[in-house]
Order: C-alpha cells, then sequence, then structure tokens
C-alpha cells in the first residue's frame, strides 16, 4: 500500500510517499530556517504563506523522484494537529484537494504520534517504550504501548527545550537554530563554568514534568551568580554549561519515568534528540535499549505522516471532508499513571 504523507505543522514543508509503513520510496523536506533566521524564532505567518508557494512544488518533486502519479497511490495522510494553525490549514487543504481529486481515502493524523512513529520507518521496535520528544514545540516523555496508544507521563510547564536552547542562542546573539549553535559551541566549552539550578518540580504530579523558564533567566540575566570564579565568562563555557543543565534537567526526567515504569526502551524525537551531548549521556547507559532516528527523521517530516497514516487507512479509518485542524490537543496533558 502506497501511502502519500503531508507535514506542514510548523516550518519544514514535507511530502513523502511511503510502502506498506515502512519503505521511504520519495522524500522532500523544504525548511524555512532561512526564512525565520532573521527573527531568531519561527513566525506564524511567514511560515504558513511559505508553505502555500511550496506545497505545489515540493508535492511535484516527490511525485517525480517516486515515478508515480497521484493515481497510482492509494491514500493521503496529513498532519491535522497539533501545530501552527494557519500552516497545518495549508496541509490540510492541499491534502483534501488532492484526496477529492483523485479520488483518493484521506486521514488527517496526529503530529505528537507521527512523530513517536519516525524510527519504525528504519527498525522494528518493540512495544512498550518510553517516548522522549524534544523539538521548537514539543517537551513530552511519554509511556508509549501501540502506534496510538499513548499515555503522556511528563511535560514542560512552560517553554518547550528547543525553545529554551533558542532563546539563550538569540539573548547572546550566537545564531539560530539556537539548538544547533549552542551544540557547537558547547562541544569547546566547560560545563563547570556555571552551576544553573534545577527546577524543584520533583514532587506529586510533576514528577517527570521541566520547566525552562527559570534556567533561561538564570543563562540570560543571573550569569554572575552562578559563575564559578576562575572560569573564562566565554560563550563557549555559557553554552556548554546551559546544554548541560537543559539536557540533565530532562535526563532526570525520563530516568526516573524509566524506572517507574520499568521499560528501559526509549525512543527519542524532534530537532533536539540531535544533540550531542544528550545523545552521549543516553549512550552511556548500557541498561536501557536507546533508539535515535537519523537526523532527518527527526524533525518534522512526511514521511512519518505517511508511514503513521498507513497504519490508520488500513485499519479502515478514513477522515471527512469538514476535518479541520487543531493548535493544541488535550490529550497531550497528563494521563499516567
Ligand atoms: O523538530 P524541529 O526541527 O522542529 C520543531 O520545533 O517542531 O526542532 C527544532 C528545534 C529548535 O528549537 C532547535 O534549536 C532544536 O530543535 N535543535 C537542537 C539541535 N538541533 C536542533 N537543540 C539542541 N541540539 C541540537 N543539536
Ligand atoms: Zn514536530
Amino acid at each position: 500500500m502506497l501511502v502519500l504523507g503531508i507535514e506542514s505543522s510548523c516550518d519544514e514543508c514535507s511530502v513523502a510517499v511511503v510502502e506498506d509503513g515502512r519503505r521511504i520510496i520519495a522524500h522532500t523536506i523544504a525548511t524555512q530556517i532561512e526564512q525565520h533566521k532573521p527573527f531568531h524564532g519561527v513566525v506564524p505567518e511567514i511560515a504558513s504563506r511559505m508553505h502555500t508557494e511550496w506545497i505545489l512544488p515540493v508535492y511535484r518533486r516527490t511525485m517525480t523522484e517516486a515515478s508515480l502519479t497521484i493515481g497510482q497511490v492509494d491514500g493521503i495522510a496529513v498532519t491535522s494537529r497539533p501545530g501552527l494553525s494557519g500552516s497545518l490549514l495549508v496541509g490540510l487543504s492541499f491534502a483534501k484537494g488532492l484526496a477529492a481529486a483523485a479520488g483518493k481515502p484521506f486521514v488527517a493524523t496526529d503530529h505528537i504520534l507521527a512523530h513517536l512513529y519516525a524510527p519504525r520507518l528504519v527498525e522494528d521496535i518493540s512495544y512498550p517504550f518510553i517516548g522522549l520528544l524534544v523539538s521548537g514545540g514539543h517537551t513530552l516523555i511519554c509511556r508509549v504501548d501501540g502506534i496510538d496508544a499513548i499515555s503522556v507521563m511528563g511535560t514542560t510547564i512552560d517553554d518547550a527545550c528547543g525553545e529554551a536552547f533558542d532563546k539563550v542562542a538569540k539573548h547572546f546573539g550566537m545564531g539560530y537554530p539556537g539548538g544547533v549553535v549552542i551544540d557547537r559551541l558547547a562541544r569547546k566549552g566547560d560545563p563547570a563554568a556555571f552551576d544553573f539550578p534545577d527546577p524543584s518540580l520533583h514532587k506529586g504530579e510533576h514528577r517527570y514534568d521541566v520547566s525552562y523558564s527559570g534556567l533561561k533567566t538564570a543563562v540570560a540575566n543571573q550569569l554572575d551568580q552562578f559563575w564559578n570564579r576562575g572560569y573564562e565568562k566565554s560563550l563557549e563555557n555559557i553554552a556548554a554549561s546551559f546544554e548541560r543543565a537543559a539536557v540533565d534537567m530532562l535526563l532526570r526526567r525520563l530516568f526516573r519515568a524509566v524506572e517507574d515504569s520499568g521499560v528501559a526502551r526509549v525512543v527519542a524525537g524532534g530537532g533536539v534528540a540531535a544533540n550531542s551531548y544528550l545523545r552521549k549521556r543516553l549512550a552511556e547507559r548500557n541498561d536501557i535499549e536507546t533508539h535515535f532516528p537519523p537526523p532527518e527523521l527527526c524533525t518534522d517530516n512526511g514521511a512519518m505522516v505517511a508511514g503513521f497514516g498507513y497504519h490508520l487507512l488500513s485499519r479502515g479509518e478514513r477522515s471527512p471532508w469538514s476535518e479541520n485542524v487543531h493548535a493544541r490537543v488535550s490529550r497531550f496533558r497528563h494521563t499516567y499513571p
């Protein structure tokens, strides 16, 4: 079964054709990094306008690469939630138009579930696992028991993890996207230069939650307070110390989730999952089986939508023509235990 996947929830415009939820036949990801760079973050208005310009060429390029016509595709899957409304609307409307014109079944999919499906495009992974989804828009620690069976254990109570990287980088004029620049600078710095605090959210229902606003303020406005004198106050040292604090905060909650649930298998995804310090720290845990999708499947992409959509379409799921977008999805609040 050939499924066309369309993703436009944030700043990546992507279309893919995937066979049987596994084999990527063709995949195009057009990223808007250059368009948002001057603003040090994604500007929703610009994002939706770029999707409107790009979606048709991205689709055409993918079909050319696949040597397929829409008539040869068995179904269409598209991201409809959560994400930026204006951006989501472009992909959803495009998918509806294609499906209606070609007489193909179409299904609207959940972006978070598609991210958690991404590594299954390259390897078989058994359930259950603990999902760690960290990007500019998502910060999620969850237990995953099936393709659409997830229980949210923890999330952020303020900024997303990648957003914190972007804001710190913006404050110090390091560059954009912040996570990539901080990762690079941090490799030349010493994480012992600053001791940034971990927010005390470890009790009760916040056992697996993170908070980045305090860390962001500490790094941006209270640097001297956490500075270990004797170390240089360089951008490299700031990057390394911030990165350690941001990632360790996440990993403490993640390891707690692994221990509490007894599920020693972790699947990471989202742009921050590309972080080298995060990868190194997770790899050190020989007692935990860890899976990272390749970088192009970590960030937003159409292949994960097509792969996940295949399972929905093959069990007969169809979305109505009245299907709409949703900026937020309530099920990704706490549902665990
Ligand atoms: O998944 P993604 O491409 O887009 C969404 O936000 O959905 O993630 C982008 C985020 C940005 O905040 C970026 O700064 C961060 O992921 N990021 C990283 C790294 N590469 C990208 N953060 C830390 N280390 C990296 N190597
Ligand atoms: Zn995403």
